[in-house]
């Protein structure tokens, strides 16, 4: 029998040792360890990642897809194999549904212009919910400014909550596009994504998920989901930032015209006629960034290394600790109740101003994010300026959970 064990074979969870992969955890802030409980805005890289990109910039970098030299071949086949190990990642049928973007932004500008706006009539709908980060929703409010359609805004509960009905009960014959979170960056709730999909299909009704928040925390399954688009953005992921992936259905990006023009997304250019390129490089224009496209195979490839499941099991255990250490806080309201949160608490302290309690934590060593979390109106509706909020990855420890309840507990004595 061979005992051997492969550096690839996917180990049990050891919170220590994903640490020691990433080296900024390593760091002191302001004389204390780091504490990073800023995943939402952006996770850290493990040096896998690092290697990866140093190792291209180093040694493997060329412009791609146009060269004959070896280097040009060495940069498009890193550059592509990467795009080959996103379609496992997220269950897509083919390579042609993988469209390398800057990120969740961009990727959903680019179904708003390619896909909805040469569609929308005057008195179409689309339906957001109100619970979307404001890159799921300017780009929306954009194309129905172009084209006269009308954004339709499913409601929230006071837990923070969609439900299904709800939105259910906004689809109609006139509503052409669905395009909601799988999980909100501002509240942490999860979003009962398969049966709106699957109730807006039944409709006719195209589907884009925003999965930049479930991408760290969930399994992601295109198929099972069977959404048309699924966006997500490298950096929440540990990869780089600037790279993110629109997964498109490959009958629906058929369909779609190319967004942006430029080298790369055609096939033959004459002043009386250009013919375009084939899926995915028709939503390609331009030199890609391709050491973000390297980095993010690399963070898929080593995120294949751990056992998710038990990474994904402690961040509950994170999420749940948090909730009690925090709640057990007088004074401090956490705003999202949801029964079903990914890995994310956000809460308000009376009396202290959350930018604040952000200065006060970052004095010792505890990085949080203060602000309106580019959700304003899921501030509006919880009548509140802003909320702090502190968001988990699998390398977050009970210990630094302690310590964020302890400094937002000095803050609370310090301002009242
Ligand atoms: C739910 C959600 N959607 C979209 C975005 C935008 O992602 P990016 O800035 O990487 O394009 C974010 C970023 O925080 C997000 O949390």
């Amino acid at each position: 029998m061979n005992n051997t064990v492969s550096v690839l074979e996917p180990a049990r969870f050891d919170v220590a040792a994903v640490r020691r992969e990433f080296p900024v955890l390593a760091r002191t802030i302001h004389g204390h360890p780091l504490a990073f409980l800023d995943n939402g805005a952006s996770a850290q890289r493990p040096s896998a990642v690092i290697a990866a990109v140093d190792d291209y910039e180093r040694h493997h970098h060329a412009n791609i897809h146009r060269g004959v030299h070896a280097l040009s071949q060495e940069a498009t086949a890193l550059y592509e194999n990467a795009r080959d190990r996103i379609v496992p990642f997220v269950n897509a049928r083919s390579r042609q549904e993988i469209v390398f973007v800057r990120g969740t932004t961009e990727a959903i500008n680019l179904v708003a212009q390619s896909y909805a706006r040469p569609l929308l009539r005057p008195g179409d709908e689309i339906l957001i919910t109100h619970l979307e980060h404001h890159a799921n929703i300017v780009p929306w409010q954009m194309v129905c400014d172009q084209t006269g359609a009308t954004l339709v805004v499913a409601p929230i509960d006071e837990r923070g909550e969609v439900h299904f009905e709800a939105v259910e009960a906004l689809m109609s014959p006139r509503t052409k596009l669905l395009a909601c979170a799988h999980v909100s960056n501002s509240l942490g709730t999860v979003l009962p994504v398969h049966r709106l999909v699957a109730a807006a299909k039944a409709r006719g009704i195209v589907t884009l998920i925003d999965g930049a928040q479930a991408i760290p925390h969930l399994p992601v399954d295109v198929q099972a989901l069977d959404c048309d688009f699924y966006a997500f953005s490298a950096h929440k992921v540990f990869g780089p930032t600037g790279i993110g992936v629109l997964y498109g259905r490959e009958s629906v990006l058929e369909r779609m015209p190319p967004w942006q023009g430029g080298g790369d997304m055609i096939l033959t250019v004459s002043f009386a006629k250009t013919t375009y390129n084939a899926l995915p490089y028709k939503f390609e224009a331009g030199t890609p960034n391709i050491s973000g496209v390297v980095g993010l195979g690399a963070a898929i490839d080593w995120l294949g290394t751990l056992d998710l499941e038990a990474a994904h099991a402690h961040e509950s255990e994170l999420l749940a600790y948090a909730t009690e250490v925090l709640e057990g806080i007088e004074g401090l309201r956490v705003i999202g109740t949801a029964a079903d949160k990914a890995s994310l608490v956000s809460f308000v302290v009376a009396g202290v101003h959350p930018h604040d309690l952000g200065t006060i934590l970052d004095q010792d060593g505890i990085a949080i994010r203060t602000g309106h979390h580019c959700a304003q109106p899921v501030m509006d509706f919880f009548r509140v300026p802003a909320t702090a909020r502190a968001s988990f990855a699998f390398y977050n420890t009970f210990e630094e959970i302690d310590r964020l309840g302890a400094s937002v507990a000095r803050a609370r004595r310090l301002f009242t």
